[in-house]
């Protein structure tokens, strides 16, 4: 079976972007990652996809029109076929989700229908909630919103600061997400 073009978009540190691109680094894997686009230039993310050798592009436009022209551009020109948001931090319109419509996915720290939007750990731990986790989902128009693909839990333990809770949820974010992937790429047309 082909492996499906992946495109993956961020903003900064990269690490789930990383998982992907270690994931898609076995042969069985049903994905390879052919791009790694963010909108910032400073992104620590492009460090560690050109050292890879993973090709990247920096689309740096203010105006979301154009910085979603660009990106269509250069996700167009690697022939990508899958879009994964990880850690971008830019709202898309409904055009562009359209325009990838059951082919763009993101991860999300939390355990959606809770919490979606920032400062997630930080929320669980004023409920006092007792789990947490991270989501992959389709993206929809709506921010964190869409059918969740999978899901992991992590427990909230006595005494967690929110950094603690991050770093437990981040050990499954980096599991997750190439998970998701691999089940999105072996279904997708
Ligand atoms: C992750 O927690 C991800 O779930 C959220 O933003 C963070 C990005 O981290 N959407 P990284 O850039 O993947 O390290």
């Amino acid at each position: 079976m082909a492996r499906k073009r992946v495109g993956v978009l961020i903003s900064g540190r990269g690490s789930n972007m990383a998982a992907l691109i270690d994931a898609a680094a076995r042969p069985d894997y049903p994905a390879e990652i052919a791009l790694v686009v963010s909108n910032k230039a400073e992104a620590l993310g492009l460090t560690v996809a050109r050292a890879a050798g993973v090709p990247t592009a920096v689309v740096e436009a203010t105006n979301r029109a154009a910085m979603e022209a660009a990106i269509t551009r250069h996700l167009e020109v690697a022939d990508v076929e899958i879009v994964a948001l990880a850690g971008f931090m830019r709202i898309l319109s409904a055009e562009f989700v359209r325009r990838w419509n059951h082919r763009l996915i993101n991860i999300h720290p939390s355990l959606l229908p809770a919490y979606p939007g920032i400062n997630t750990h930080a929320r669980a731990l004023a409920d006092g909630a007792t789990r947490h986790g991270c989501t992959v989902h389709f993206v929809t128009a709506e921010v964190d919103e869409g059918p969740v693909i999978a899901q992991a839990e992590v427990p909230v333990l006595a005494g967690d600061t929110p950094e603690m809770l991050a770093a437990r949820v981040l050990v499954e974010e980096h599991k997750l997400y190439p998970r998701a992937l691999a089940m999105v790429a072996a279904r997708a047309g």
